[in-house]
């Protein structure tokens, strides 16, 4: 494809410090899980000033932890989990996976993610989990809903946009009880693939690593290289979900550039505010630009316009992305429990998601900002 003159709604930031990594893993031989998978996970705990208490798991993909942590959290056949409608499908398809029903709730229209009194009229008997999603801008607030559900039902915090931001200046992933991450194509830190847990309790961690690699606790390399006898036993069940060298290795650089990354992110909400803010007829989110790195650039138009002015920006080669279709409308989540959905209602018709990604250059945002004007006639 000719990927030339057009701006793209999200893309990843790539260059020759990750094919070097890579490369230096395709030579060695050991693509699958290794020494680069330890590296990532101890970086991982170290760039996000995990305490000693926290554990890291790297999973295939940000789906995968979500489905590892409902297993870990005993959600199981005929069990209801709590998530918002206003979501990536993968959180939904793992609950339904693993035999349990998902229960898809409102979000709160400041923060466009889920809160504690939304959930609370939700919750029953058979509630076994609730996943609090981020997102882009706002981290949910996982611990007023810990305290609506009580012991008994677990919080699983969908970081998957918000690596490496802040609340109350504390890393995300240092506040929740199983924190979940993902690093596919299009996240602010990509491996092409993967995901991670940050687990609160050795035994939840070492069940992380047998759930991910078919019931072995260590990885193979370890295993053969460094044990005096290589322990062939497996107690329990697992998936093939663990994540692989080479996609450790792109992580590795990519945390590198975490910082400019950020940096980039910033001055790009910086210019939109600057261009779009006193425009009637779009709304433009808030951005807390010290604590959060923002995923995407997400604003809302009237209804009657949104998909016009998408229509117009795609003729004009400047690609938008919708976050999201909610889940409630597809076929899949027909019958499926549901809460007051007013709010997802309201803003799933006026979402767009504009370029944002930190190859974006000034000229490129300009042009977005002309366009939209000129469509908007502002
Ligand atoms: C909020 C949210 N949760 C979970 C996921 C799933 O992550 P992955 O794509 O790594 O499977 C995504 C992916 O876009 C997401 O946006």
């Amino acid at each position: 494809m000719n990927y030339k003159n057009k701006i793209f709604a999200s893309w990843p930031f790539l260059d020759k410090e990750e094919i070097n990594n890579v490369k230096k893993v395709l030579d060695d031989g050991w693509l699958g899980s290794g020494e680069f998978v330890t590296t990532f996970e101890k970086q991982i705990k170290k760039n996000l000033l995990l305490s000693n208490g926290k554990y890291v798991t790297c999973i295939k993909t940000g789906t995968d932890a979500i489905k590892i942590a409902l297993y870990i959290a005993g959600v199981k056949r005929g069990d209801e989990v709590i998530l918002p409608s206003l979501n990536f499908i993968g959180a939904a398809q793992a609950v339904i996976m693993l035999g349990a029903k998902p229960v898809l709730c409102d979000i709160n229209l400041k923060t466009l993610s889920l809160d504690d009194k939304i959930i609370s009229t939700l919750i029953t008997k058979k509630t076994k989990a609730i996943i609090s999603v981020d997102y882009s801008c706002s981290i949910s607030p996982v611990k007023k809903i810990k305290k609506v559900c009580g012991k008994k039902i677990r919080v699983i915090h969908d970081a998957a946009h918000s690596f490496y931001s802040k609340l109350n200046n504390n890393y995300v992933g240092n506040f929740s009880d199983i924190c979940m991450f993902s690093f596919d194509p299009l996240k602010t830190l990509t491996c092409i693939d993967g995901g991670a847990l940050v687990l609160n309790s050795k035994k939840e961690y070492i069940e992380s690593r047998k759930l991910r690699q078919l019931g072995f606790e260590i990885n193979a390399n370890v295993n053969f290289f460094k044990k005096k006898k290589v322990n062939y036993d497996i107690e329990s069940l697992g998936f093939r979900d663990h994540m692989t060298n080479v996609n450790a290795a792109v992580g590795i650089s990519q945390l590198k550039k975490i910082r400019h990354i950020k940096k980039r992110k910033y001055e790009i909400v910086s210019f939109y505010e600057k261009n779009l803010k006193n425009l009637k007829n779009i709304k433009i989110p808030n951005y807390d630009k010290k604590n959060i790195i923002p995923f995407i650039y997400p604003v809302r138009v009237s209804k009657n316009l949104r998909d016009n002015l998408r229509h117009f920006l795609k003729k004009n080669n400047i690609f938008t992305g919708l976050h999201w279709y909610p889940l409630h409308k597809m076929s899949l989540f027909k019958n499926c429990k549901k809460g007051n959905l007013k709010n997802t209602n309201l803003v799933a018709d006026e979402l767009i998601s504009l370029p944002f990604h930190a190859r974006l250059s000034n000229n490129d945002i300009k042009k977005v900002c002309d366009k939209i004007r000129l469509f908007l006639n502002e």
